[in-house]
């Protein structure tokens, strides 16, 4: 077939792409939560100051405070448990702790990031980045 006008079909695509928003997605968590990068900020922080003790600082499971645990942090570069694991669940124990989800009670709870999803959100991500290298 003879295109007598490709140009027309060019700039119908790029209206749909715009219409449809496939262009400008930005950095949306799944559940439409906006991480800014000040939210990341402070979830890098918080994950030093806070979460590092236990879980360590590259999420292995091995902080100073761990050794005393029963049961211990999981490892976070698990693929296993990476992939058996939702956003949720990780949002939720972050929030509510451990009981929450069923897991141990010594994952305390962070209700002060209840008014922060941004932050749980970048919290989350951090958990995930540790399956990724
Ligand atoms: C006092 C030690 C301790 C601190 C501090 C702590 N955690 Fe935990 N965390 C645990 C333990 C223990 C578990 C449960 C492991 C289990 O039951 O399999 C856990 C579980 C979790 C889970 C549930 C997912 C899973 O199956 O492992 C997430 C997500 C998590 N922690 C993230 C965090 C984040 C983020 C912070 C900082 C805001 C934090 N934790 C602070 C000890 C801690």
């Amino acid at each position: 077939m003879k295109l007598h006008c490709p140009g027309v079909a060019v700039v119908a695509l790029l209206i749909i792409v715009v219409l449809t928003g496939q262009g400008c997605k930005g950095s949306d968590a799944p559940g439409g939560v906006k991480i800014t990068n000040a939210d990341r900020q402070e979830a890098h922080q918080i994950f030093t100051t806070r979460c590092a003790a236990c879980h360590g600082q590259f999420g292995r499971g091995d902080g100073p405070g761990a050794a005393g645990l029963n049961p211990k942090p999981r490892n976070y570069a698990d693929a296993a448990w990476q992939s058996a694991t939702t956003d949720e669940e990780i949002e939720k124990a972050i929030v509510y702790g451990g009981a929450a989800v069923g897991k141990s009670l010594q994952m305390v709870a962070n209700p002060d990031l209840q008014a922060k999803p941004g932050v749980v959100a970048a919290l989350r991500e951090i958990v995930r980045s540790f399956g990724k290298d």
